[in-house]
């Protein structure tokens, strides 16, 4: 039985949510209705779900969560982003892998994906503990712009997240300040972007995001504060398609983000996405601590605050947090 007649079975059904006719698969692919049956049945044994009625024929009700670089691409359309995926079983950390293929000269918008990472990186020299199920990828990138740039591409990465998560899952979807993506009030997924430069140029960067996908368990420091698309959809879901739908959307804002080198023609659309928006948050510096009303981003992703007398200021980088939200994890 040839791979490729089942994969063509299979796009036939994925092409509809009702059901297709075993005749309509028979005329179409030129098989005998036997012949139809053995591959549906090998398609189930690979973990697809597939109902089969009497004088209907076949529908298919979900398909098993594979991640590798077929999946991923089947399920994107980008124009440079992901020609060169590297999916790697397991690996240290997809930020080190992705900056040796830098220093090794790699092409511009090569992703790495992993499905368990040893020495996953967090921000402020934390961990990212990365146990199998979820999604961890980095992204390489080469863009021409100044150094005081580079942290606005961490906030472009949210959009993409924020945005592919809110359309696969259909829950309510936050970004909080700067970059972490906000679900039912708990975190689903970090970004760590990490440049190289030199003086004042960017020669490379690397932004690399961890979204908590089939994960059901967390650790108990962080189980009030995390959550996953998973333990938020109430199933398991197809990694594969979630991965597929944030590249697209990260190609589009990062396009956009480098025809200005700014955020302007993003901001309205990052601060529909701002959970801190209206919110009085509490901005921790050196000098101590103080709450004020969060406005939103300005150009350059700064976050605009107002104190009670009005006036406002501009918090550059440092984390906020948000009244009524989790701390920091
Ligand atoms: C955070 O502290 O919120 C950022 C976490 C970033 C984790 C991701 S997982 C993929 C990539 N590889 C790493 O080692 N870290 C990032």
């Amino acid at each position: 039985m040839g791979n490729l007649t089942r994969e063509n079975i299979l796009n036939m059904l994925k092409t509809t949510n009702d059901y297709v006719s075993g005749q309509e698969i028979c005329d179409t692919l030129g098989l005998s209705r036997t012949a139809v049956w053995k591959h549906i049945k090998a398609l189930k044994s690979d973990g697809y779900e597939i109902s089969s009625v009497n004088n209907r024929g076949y529908r298919l009700e979900s398909a098993p969560d594979i991640l590798d670089e077929k999946v991923i691409k089947d399920n994107m359309k980008t124009s440079w982003l992901g020609k060169d995926i590297i999916y790697l079983p397991e690996t240290d950390s997809t930020n080190t892998q992705v900056k040796r293929i830098a220093e090794n000269g790699g092409a511009h918008g090569t992703v790495v994906v992993t499905d368990k990472q040893t020495a996953g990186k967090g921000r402020r020299g934390r961990g990212w503990i990365s146990p199998s199920g979820n999604c961890y990828f980095s992204i390489l990138l080469y863009p021409d712009i100044k150094v005081d740039r580079a942290s606005m591409i961490t906030l472009v990465a949210a959009m993409a997240v924020a945005g592919a998560v809110k359309e696969y899952s259909g829950k309510e979807t936050f970004i909080k300040w700067p970059n972490d993506v906000v679900v039912n009030g708990k975190k689903i997924c970090g970004i760590l972007t990490e440049s190289s430069t030199d003086l004042e140029y960017i020669q490379y960067v690397v932004v690399g995001i961890g979204i908590n996908c089939n994960q059901k368990n967390f650790d108990e420091d962080i189980t009030n504060t995390a959550t996953s698309v998973a333990l938020e959809m109430e199933h398991d879901i197809e990694r594969g398609k979630l991965l597929g739908r944030v590249l697209e959307l990260f190609e589009r804002y990062y396009d956009i983000f480098m025809k200005t080198e700014d955020l302007s023609e993003l901001k309205d659309e990052y601060n529909e996405h701002l959970i801190n928006i209206g919110r009085e948050v509490k901005i921790i510096e050196k000098d101590g601590e103080y709450v004020k009303k969060a406005l939103g981003i300005d150009e350059s992703g700064a976050l605009i605050v107002e104190d009670e007398n009005g006036s406002q200021d501009y918090i550059i980088s440092g984390e906020v947090s948000v009244r009524g939200l989790y701390g920091y994890v």
